[in-house]
């Protein structure tokens, strides 16, 4: 169960990341060139908001069931003093969460929004700001490994 779940999380993650950069370049394009808002910007946006909320559904999951939770009772508040165990159990999902917050925010502001730019603004700006998040907490080294 933990093995699938993690390899899930692991694999989801370049979806996750490949749909965001997409998402974000594409509204800086459009938002910069004063280029119309179309139906294929919705589906975009919308796809990101998507498959983020599975890869958040999954990582929540994941924390529970990883060997890794278990440090919780080992180290207790020493948790915090180890940098691995830091960014597994505070950091990587804390940031995240905000990150997919962001993500939503964005997403409902765009879609109350009636004129191209001020669709993609939010766009570019929440999304921007969340694929920053996302990527400063990833584990680089042990992910690509
Ligand atoms: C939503 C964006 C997220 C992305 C892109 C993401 C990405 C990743 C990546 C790339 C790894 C490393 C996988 C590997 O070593 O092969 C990982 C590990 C992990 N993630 Fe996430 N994650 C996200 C959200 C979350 C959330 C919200 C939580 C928990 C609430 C979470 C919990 C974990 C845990 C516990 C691990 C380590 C599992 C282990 O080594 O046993 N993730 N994540």
């Amino acid at each position: 169960m933990y093995q699938a779940i993690f390899k899930l999380h692991s694999y989801w993650a370049y979806l996750v990341l490949l749909i965001l950069i997409i998402a974000v370049v594409n509204a800086l394009i459009k938002v910069f060139g004063d280029k119309e808002y179309e139906a294929k910007d919705f589906r975009i946006s919308l796809f990101t908001l998507i498959v983020s909320h599975i890869q958040l559904l999954i990582g929540i999951v994941l924390y529970f069931v990883s060997p890794k939770f278990d440090l919780w009772s080992q180290l207790g508040s020493e948790v915090m003093k180890n940098p691995l165990a830091r960014l597994y159990l505070v950091e990587h999902p804390l940031v995240n969460i905000i990150a997919v917050a962001l993500i939503t925010i964005g997403y409902s502001k765009h879609k109350k929004k009636l004129t191209s730019k001020a669709k993609l603004k939010p766009i570019a700006i929440f999304y921007s700001i969340a694929l920053v998040l996302l990527l400063s907490r990833i584990p680089w080294s042990i992910w690509l490994a």
